[in-house]
């Protein structure tokens, strides 16, 4: 066991596994206690489905309560759903979604309090110190990164530069000048500002950067390879959602890579079947499911997070981990009959060479079948020199790929570096051109 991620841990991250389980137990009674005291659509769910706070005696019976949904908050919007009176919040954050009424979270000083620690803890966890200078390039506003991280940072004790989102041009200047060690953005925008610093003639592998933390998106296993060749750092994965904090619910540690740790002290994870809602059988793949045992201001209860993953043992410290989210229950595209999450052929396309990370799935129907084109760019170097014939070739390669891999039939377009649209927060990766019925 390597005690080198857990310099400056707080206790909670070095105590036995029955001490964290015990603490979480009388932190679900309160929770509990507290939401259906608060919240009258929490208590309405509970009498329907027949049980009280006081009805919980351990952590597994957590499953006999109800899961909560978007559309739960989305009915109660905007402020329905909070547990505190307003002079007790302090902050307020929405997340827009692709479709109906943003989703809205409120806060309460210790709310902001906790969720600082936890953002503090996770950097921590990844590497950084309080030496360290932060360029925090996640998007500042209603959306829960730029803020979340900026907090963590402060409370660490770390030099924050608030860059926010956009303006690339300067993110290279500020990266250039500032010389930070860390970088917090979304990977996709972390790429953008890589091929920015290609346009201006600078190697973006030789700035001062070491260390990037990176999330609010799917990204894999080639995107890392890419993003900590052509900057020469390491990335970390960090996940959160706004509903239940923001950023900060896990983080991939420093000496417990490839999965990420999840702040079991205050979120109790659960993994279902997206369809049934029942629980899977240890270590399968799901729906995660959270219930916040801290929050104040908004409370959840088994809320529904929709995204994918599994839970893992604990390593180095009695939390436990998840996998890599591999995408989210409702991104799942049926072509054909195939279940494909854009995630699965963003993997096939890492595996070639000559086409970069930047990417966009076209679903359309021009008949009565779905079909789903592929338009990928190659990497910023191959800028012009390969041929139409070259270009077929990668095309066709890629299809059967995808083929053999994801089990779907595609057209692939390879294009030019620069075609695609940049995100400058969260990249869209699927347009979706099906007539509306
Ligand atoms: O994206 C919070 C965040 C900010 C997390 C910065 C990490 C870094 P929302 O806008 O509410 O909050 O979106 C939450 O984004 O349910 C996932 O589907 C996705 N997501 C977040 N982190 C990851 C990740 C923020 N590391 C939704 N990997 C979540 C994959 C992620 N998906």
């Amino acid at each position: 066991m390597s005690v080198t991620g857990l310099i400056g841990a707080e206790p909670i991250e070095t105590a036995s596994i029955d001490e964290l389980r015990s603490l979480q137990l009388a932190r679900m009674r309160n929770v509990l206690h507290h939401a259906y005291e608060h919240v009258p659509h929490i208590k309405k769910q509970f009498q329907a489905a027949g049980v009280h706070p006081d009805d919980l005696r351990g952590l597994e019976d957590i499953g006999n309560f109800p899961l909560t949904g978007k559309d739960d908050l989305r009915q109660n919007y905007p402020f329905g759903m909070f547990a505190e009176p307003m002079d007790r919040i302090v902050r307020i954050h929405a997340s827009s979604g692709t479709t109906g009424k943003p989703t809205v979270v409120g806060y309460t000083r210790q709310d902001i309090e906790t969720w600082s620690r936890l953002m503090a803890r996770s950097i921590r966890a990844a590497g950084g110190r309080a030496s360290d200078k932060i360029h925090v390039a996640y998007g500042y506003g209603l959306f829960t990164g730029g803020l979340g991280a900026h907090y963590g940072g402060e409370f660490l004790g770390a030099a924050v530069i608030p860059v926010s989102g956009g303006l690339t041009e300067r993110q290279v200047q500020i990266i250039n000048d500032f010389t930070p060690d860390i970088i917090m953005v979304t990977p996709s925008y972390m790429l953008a500002i890589a091929d920015e610093f290609d346009r201006q003639g600078l190697d973006a592998s030789k700035c001062s950067l070491r260390l990037g933390i990176f999330g609010a998106e799917p990204w894999g296993a080639g995107m890392r390879g890419e993003l900590e060749r052509r900057l020469g750092l390491q990335a970390l994965d960090i996940y959160g959602l706004s509903e239940v904090m923001g950023p900060g619910v896990a983080q991939e540690c420093a000496d417990s890579k490839n999965a990420l740790t999840i702040w079991e002290d205050h979120f109790y994870p659960e993994i279902i079947d997206p369809t049934s809602g029942a629980p899977v059988a240890e270590g399968e793949i799901g729906e995660l499911v959270i219930t916040t045992l801290t929050k104040q201001g908004m409370p959840v209860i088994r809320y529904r997070t929709r995204d994918l993953t599994r839970l893992l043992p604990s390593t180095t410290r009695p939390m436990r981990r998840i996998d890599r989210i591999s995408g989210r229950s409702d991104d799942m595209l049926i072509i054909r009959g195939v279940n494909v999450f854009p995630s699965n052929i963003e993997a096939v396309l890492a595996k070639e060479e000559s086409l970069a990370s930047h990417y966009l799935l076209e679903l359309r129907r021009p008949g009565s079948l779905d079909e789903l084109d592929v338009i990928v760019e190659t990497r910023a170097s191959l800028a012009g020199k390969l041929g139409a014939a070259e270009l077929a070739t990668l095309e066709r390669q890629a299809e059967h790929s995808i083929k053999v891999f994801v089990g779907v039939t595609t057209k692939v377009r390879v294009v030019e570096p620069g075609t695609l649209e940049r995100s400058q927060g969260k990249a869209k990766r699927v347009l979706d051109l099906r007539p509306k019925d």
